[in-house]
């Protein structure tokens, strides 16, 4: 079977991943390198596994969370849809089934706020591991965080949670912000478009979406 590992271990993957990051850095954007990859994936299988999905969905959302920002090697612009198509080529290649290459694509192609939408289990999933990961480790420069709001409040946010409820049917973001650094406000700023994309995919899940900081409940 295709998991995360047989990925990691794929140096084109690899290499992937680690030109898209420096693409983006080039043009001011936060960390999308191997930690954001790795990270997202283990978010994405673990609320696949809360839900109690079953156990081959779990790696697919793994798969897609591991891949979604590849398409940033291309152009920032479209990466969801250019990063399907370049995971299509690649996952083709591991031998892994045609159909499942099918969902993580469609899952990749869907996963932007501006552009996509849940269109599956796996999709939604890999949905909100992507957008949870607020935090301060992202931040490249630290002399931009002055002019930069998306760099401000990253730095601020020094711990984030994604808690999955099955009994209260919740999704709920837990952030930390240093408000010295950043205010709350700043968050919801920067963040709405997010948090209404996280609400959908929740929803997909036939969960709730709730958002907390600093131990303040806000949606
Ligand atoms: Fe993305
Ligand atoms: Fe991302």
């Amino acid at each position: 079977m295709v998991t995360i590992d047989t990925l990691k271990q794929n140096e084109r993957v690899d290499a992937l991943i680690t030109k898209a990051d420096q693409l983006l850095g080039e043009i001011g954007y936060t960390e999308h390198g191997q930690r954001h990859a790795s990270l997202s994936a283990n978010i994405a299988y673990n609320i696949m596994i809360r839900l109690k999905k079953p156990e081959k969905q779990a790696h697919l959302a793994a798969i897609a969370a591991y891949l979604h920002d590849i398409g940033n090697v291309i152009n920032r612009d479209y990466h969801a849809q250019t990063g399907a198509v370049l995971a299509y080529d690649i996952l083709n290649e591991t031998g892994m089934p045609y159909q499942d290459v099918l969902e993580v694509v469609a899952a990749i192609g869907n996963h932007d706020e501006n552009d996509g939408q849940p269109v599956s289990d796996i999709c939604a999933a890999s949905i909100l591991a992507d957008k949870s990961d607020v935090h301060s480790s992202r931040v490249r420069n630290l002399n931009m965080i002055k002019q930069d709001i998306h760099d401000r409040v990253n730095y601020a946010a020094k711990s984030s949670f994604l808690r999955v409820d099955e009994d209260k049917k919740t999704i709920s973001l837990e952030i930390k912000i240093d408000t010295s650094i950043s205010q709350v406000m700043e968050y919801f700023e920067i963040f709405l478009s997010r948090m209404v994309v996280c609400r959908r995919a929740a929803e997909y899940l036939k969960m709730r979406f709730e958002l907390e900081i600093n131990g303040q409940r806000l949606l």
